[in-house]
């Protein structure tokens, strides 16, 4: 079951990417690997002239319909998503995101912009067709922090609301693969009576 992480900051020391990451190794311990997508992945030309035909876009597309789970990270900017994160989405084709669990994830300066993730991001993911979007978990740049040392460290409540949220998704999963089975067996026993007949 592919998961895809998608870290829509262009900041090298991105704080909403830490987020994603925290995610991620949550979603490992509930038994989910997933693989990480950044804007970095792509090349800025591609991004910025919106080259759809590219093989980078190609690639993009593949890994995309083949998650199950997608999880988007994002600073806020100008009191909306990051313009590299539209870009990206932008090489996306119109249903991508249909019959697929979104995440949404935020980092902002301040609480000033809370409702960016509701009223920017939502509606696009919507857009591609996303149907099942989780609430999103926003978290203001002092609440993820770097010690002097170095070490990554995350207000307790943020923590709390993120692996509240990746558990959500990991339930989801789980639900999601026996009922894949079943319904496998189902056409299995179908296929049977029909060749038995
Ligand atoms: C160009 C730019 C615009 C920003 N605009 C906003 C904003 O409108 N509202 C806000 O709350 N924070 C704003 N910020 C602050 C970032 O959202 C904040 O630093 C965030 O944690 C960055 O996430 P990142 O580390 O993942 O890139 C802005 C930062 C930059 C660089």
């Amino acid at each position: 079951m592919t998961i895809l992480t998608i870290a829509g900051s262009p900041s090298l020391s991105s704080r909403s990417s830490i987020l994603l990451r925290h995610a991620a190794d949550r979603l490992l311990q509930r038994g989910y690997a997933s693989h990480e997508l950044g804007l970095r992945d792509l090349p800025a030309e591609d991004l910025i002239e919106g080259i759809y035909t590219g093989s980078a876009a190609t690639a993009l597309r593949t890994r995309v319909a083949k998650a199950r789970a997608v999880l988007i990270a994002t600073p806020v900017y100008k009191a909306s998503f990051s313009g590299g994160l539209k870009a990206l989405l932008d090489l996306l084709d119109e249903r991508a995101l249909a019959d697929k669990l979104v995440l949404p994830i935020a980092t902002g300066g301040s609480t000033a912009h809370l409702l960016a993730l509701e009223y920017s991001l939502k509606p696009v993911l919507s857009a591609l067709g996303a149907r099942h979007i989780l609430a999103g978990v926003y978290a203001t740049e002092t609440q993820v922090t770097r010690n002097a040392q170095g070490v990554v460290e995350i207000d307790h409540g943020v923590v709390a609301r993120l692996e509240d949220s990746v558990d959500r998704v990991a339930r989801y999963l789980d639900t999601a693969r026996p009922a894949h089975t079943e319904a496998y067996d189902l056409g299995k026993l179908a296929a049977r009576a029909r060749l038995s007949v």
